[in-house]
This record gives structure tokens, C-alpha cells and sequence, in this order.
């Protein structure tokens, strides 16, 4: 017997107008953790859809348990123990958390002829699964009662409903806290204690550093190689995936912050648990990072600014005039934008081309004679973005869902620069997108701020907000906590402040 569960060896997958995958390899020791990595677009996801049965490879070979095997579809997959937690979770928020974790393969009895659905069973077996991970939710509750996080980790106890030998974590943590990150990684060793192997996505090089045995690194389709992840480094990594060494994570600060010109007045939740009494100020001109733990409240706050949450008090001003804004197309109107953090609940349409995707947000800005869109202006704008971000993507016609998560984000990014707003409130621009493209993110937003645009910029990850912003705002529990610039902006102090009421 081979010492591997899994051996996938020379993959190819195309799809029209791109070589997703050439000559893919990855070999998977049982109660290992393997680290998958590489840019996005890199192939990563489609590697892992070919073993899942989504999609069918064009050639190469996947042996399971020395076995060469061809998953049709996913079902065939999970009954010979793989398993696959995506990269967008597609849950059924009004069903229970049980039907979400056995859909499609519901527990059956028999009566008489007739086959019905064990419904005691199914309840039963999914608290005795969310207990075994120590998940303190309810069975019957309805998914929506949860976070989205709390969601991820129900799908994960799906994929471990089926027993699996082989669990694969495309981008798991990515909407988790710490706290739950910490119970995913606990779920991961509780599985490779029994054998199980892991694959693991992620482009945090802190995680796949603590949790990998092994790291394999893919770039452009091609395998580039695999290693001990304690011979590894993040510098090596990164030299990898990108194929050159990267000198600098973050680009030189081109913008100087000039007068206030936006400032949000005492912005009170109606519900008493979400923020209170938050007022702070912007420059033109100027990148404002906002810090926080997970919970403490910073997308809520946006939202309500851009009219999208009930609030007892709160006012806007932009250059001294106070603006009315309602809901998210008042905003607009007033030159103030949000890139949400959810983009698949509030940000992509799937199945429209990237162009549309691109463009949707400015047409009305675009139209000829007030009813017909002026496509040759739309055309240009979305070309213009496609080559500004290094948008990977085979036409500008492809459906946006066909797009890499990472390549997806730039796409949402593009539309609202194309709205060429005056105030631009960015909820976690950098949430899955790889290092290269990072850097790319980092330069526009400081051009935009170069050009006086002001840029609030909402993000979990510290040393991007250090290594980006004028300042940094800090919130915890609902409050702002403070301010901080110039020696204060180290993560000692924002950790501070993110945890002064937590303590
Ligand atoms: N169904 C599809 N149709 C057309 N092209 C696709 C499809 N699925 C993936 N691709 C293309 O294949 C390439 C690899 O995409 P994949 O999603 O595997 O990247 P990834 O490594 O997972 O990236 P990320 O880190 O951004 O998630 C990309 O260029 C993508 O646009
Ligand atoms: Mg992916």
C-alpha cells in the first residue's frame, strides 16, 4: 500500500479560453494536513472540484486508497469518504440546522414500501455531531438564527457527517473569528487524530504555517512543488506562489491627508448591543483604517452610514453640508460608496459577465439621450478596470461565478471605482486575494487618496491596516475606543484598544 490516501497526478482541466489546470499534482498522507496554495486563479479550487466530482478533468490520474477512482458527481465523492467545504457556502437559511447538515441525503426508514424520511434519526445524529465538536447550537434551530461564521462551521459538521477520509477546507476561516478559528483548528486535529487527511486552503500564511504538515504550491495550473511546512517560511512562500522574490508587502505612501471633510455625529444602533454613540472624522486625502475583533461592530456602523440599519440618532456631513441619506442609493448619490464585506449575500450576481458585474453600479451614470445605455463608455470603464486590477479572467463576457473567489473580489472592487465616488467605505477589501494582488489593492487606494478621495478601510488583518493607513480608528463592543497615528500604530496598542472591554 502506498503511504498516501490520496495521489492526484498530472490534472488538466481546461475551460474555454483558459488552462485551469496543467499537469496538477497532490499527494495527501492520512492524518496529515496539507496546505494547498498559489495566487488566485492559481487553480487551487478547480483541483479540488476535479477529486469532489464538480468538475470532470480532461486527463491525469486520482488514486484514492490505491485505487483509481473518477467521482462523477459529488454524492459519489462523499460515499467513498471525501468531503468539501466551499469556498462560497450555499446554505438554506429557513431550514433547520440539521436538514442543512444531511441535505440532499436525508436518513431514511422504511415503512411498508414506502420510504419516508427518518426525521428523529437525522435530529438526533446532528446534536450528537454538533455536541462531539462542542458547537453549542441546536439541531432544530433555523440556520438563519446563526452568523455567517456559526454557518461555516455547521458546513464543516457536514462534511464530518460523512465519516470522511478526506476533508477538504476550501478557504474556511476566512468570515471566523479567532475564537472560532481556534475551534475549527481543534476540529481539525480531533479528525487527523483519527486518521483523516486534511486539505487546506487559505491564503493566511499564519494559519497554514501552525496547522500544515505539508504545503503544496500551484501556480498558473502547474505544480510547482511540495514541502515540509517546517521548512517553510512566509517569504518562501510568497516567493513561490508568485515565481519572483517580493520585496515589499505594501507600496510606498504616495497621498497626504489635507481639511476634515467627512464627519459621521453620534450614530446610536437601535438595538442596544450594537454600537453606541460613535462619532469620528475623515480627511480628503486621507485612508482611515478601522480595527477591531470580529463583533465589534465596524460593518454595522458602515452600513448605518450608508442608511442600510435602523438608528436612535446619527448624522453625516460631507464638506460641512449634512447629507440625508436613507438607504444605500442615497449614499450614492452623495459621492459615498461601500464595498461590502458578504460578497456573495450582497455583492456578486453570478451569473451576469463580468462586464455587467463591472458596470451595473454606473449606469445610470452612462446613459445617452437619459434612457439608452451608452455601451461604448461602459466598454471602456470595464476594460479599463480588467487591466488596472490584473483581473484574471478570459473575456470580459464570462459569467463572474466562473471567476476565482479572489478574481471575483477585484471585479467587485472595479464597480465601485467606476462609480468614482468622493468617500469610499471598504469593508475588508482584501478578504481571499493573495499577496500579488494585495499589492495591487494597496497602490489604488492610495492613488485614489493621491486624486483626495477619503478611504475608510475596514480590516481584521493589522499589519495591512499599519502598513496602509494614515490612521487607525479602533472599535470594541459597539464603541470607538480611539485613535491612533504616526509610533502609536503598532499592533500592541490596536490590540489594546480592540480588547478594552473584553478583558
Ligand atoms: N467554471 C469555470 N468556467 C470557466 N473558467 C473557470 C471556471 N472555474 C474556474 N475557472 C478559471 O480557472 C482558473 C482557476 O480558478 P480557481 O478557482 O481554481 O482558482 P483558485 O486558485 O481557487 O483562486 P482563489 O484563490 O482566487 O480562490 C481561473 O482562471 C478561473 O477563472
Ligand atoms: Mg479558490
Amino acid at each position: 500500500m502506498s503511504e498516501y490516501v490520496l495521489e492526484m497526478k498530472n490534472i488538466c482541466k481546461a475551460f474555454p479560453g483558459v488552462q485551469a489546470l496543467n499537469n496538477a499534482n497532490l499527494s495527501l498522507k492520512p492524518g496529515h494536513v496539507h496546505a494547498l496554495m498559489g495566487e488566485n486563479g492559481a487553480g487551487k479550487s478547480t483541483l479540488m472540484k476535479c477529486l469532489f466530482g464538480i468538475y470532470k478533468k480532461d486527463s491525469g490520474q486520482i488514486i484514492y486508497q490505491g485505487q483509481e477512482i473518477n467521482n462523477r458527481d459529488p454524492f459519489e465523492a462523499l460515499n467513498r469518504g471525501i468531503a468539501m467545504v466551499h469556498q462560497e457556502l450555499l446554505p438554506i437559511p429557513d431550514r433547520t440546522i440539521a436538514e442543512n447538515i444531511y441535505v440532499g441525503r436525508y436518513p431514511v426508514k422504511n415503512i411498508g414500501p414506502m420510504k419516508i424520511i427518518d426525521h428523529k434519526k437525522m435530529y438526533k445524529d446532528a446534536q450528537a455531531l454538533l455536541d462531539e465538536l462542542n458547537l453549542n447550537f441546536d439541531a432544530h434551530a433555523k440556520l438563519e438564527s446563526l452568523t455567517a461564521s456559526q454557518m461555516q462551521l455547521v458546513e464543516i459538521c457536514k462534511a464530518l457527517s460523512a465519516d470522511a477520509k478526506i476533508v477538504i477546507l476550501d478557504e474556511p476561516t476566512s468570515s471566523l473569528t479567532l475564537k472560532e478559528v481556534d475551534k475549527l483548528f481543534e476540529i481539525i486535529r480531533q479528525l487527523t487524530d483519527k486518521g483523516c487527511g486534511v486539505i487546506y486552503i487559505s491564503h493566511k500564511m499564519d494559519e497554514i504555517l501552525q496547522i500544515s504538515d505539508e504545503i503544496t504550491i500551484m501556480r498558473d495550473g502547474q505544480y510547482i512543488g511540495t514541502w515540509e511546512a517546517s521548512e517553510m517560511t512566509t517569504d518562501m512562500i510568497i516567493e513561490k506562489e508568485v515565481g519572483r522574490e517580493l520585496k515589499n508587502l505594501y507600496p510606498p505612501k504616495v497621498n497626504t491627508p489635507g481639511e476634515v471633510v467627512f464627519e459621521v455625529k453620534d450614530f446610536c444602533s437601535i438595538h442596544p448591543h450594537s454600537f453606541q454613540h460613535c462619532s469620528f472624522e475623515a480627511r480628503d486625502g486621507e485612508i482611515l483604517g478601522v480595527a477591531g475583533l470580529v463583533g465589534a461592530q465596524r460593518t454595522e456602523l458602515m452600513e448605518a452610514i450608508m442608511g442600510l440599519r435602523g438608528i436612535t440618532s446619527g448624522e453625516v456631513y460631507f464638506k460641512g453640508k449634512k447629507l440625508d441619506i436613507k438607504s444605500p442609493s442615497d449614499a450614492i448619490k452623495d459621492g459615498v460608496t461601500l464595498l461590502t464585506e458578504d460578497r456573495r449575500g450582497s455583492g456578486i450576481f453570478g451569473v451576469l459577465s463580468v462586464g455587467d458585474n463591472v458596470g451595473i453600479a454606473s449606469v445610470n451614470d452612462y446613459l445617452k439621450y437619459r434612457i439608452m445605455v451608452d455601451g461604448k463608455k461602459i466598454n471602456q470603464i470595464v476594460d479599463k478596470s480588467i487591466s488596472e486590477l490584473s483581473i484574471k479572467t478570459p473575456s470580459k463576457k464570462t459569467q463572474i461565478q466562473h471567476l476565482s473567489g479572489g478574481n471575483q473580489q477585484k471585479v467587485i472592487i472595479s464597480r465601485w471605482l467606476a462609480k468614482d465616488p468622493e468617500v469610499l467605505i471598504m469593508d475588508e477589501p482584501t478578504r481571499g486575494i493573495d499577496v500579488g494582488a494585495k499589492y495591487e489593492i494597496y497602490s489604488i487606494i492610495g492613488r485614489l487618496a493621491k486624486e483626495g478621495k477619503t478611504i475608510i478601510m475596514v480590516s481584521s488583518e493589522m499589519p495591512e491596516l499599519i502598513g496602509v493607513c494614515d490612521r487607525i480608528m479602533v472599535m470594541c463592543e459597539g464603541q470607538i475606543t480611539g485613535f491612533v497615528e504616526g509610533e502609536d500604530m503598532n499592533q500592541e496598542k490596536i490590540m489594546e484598544l480592540s480588547t478594552k472591554f473584553t478583558k
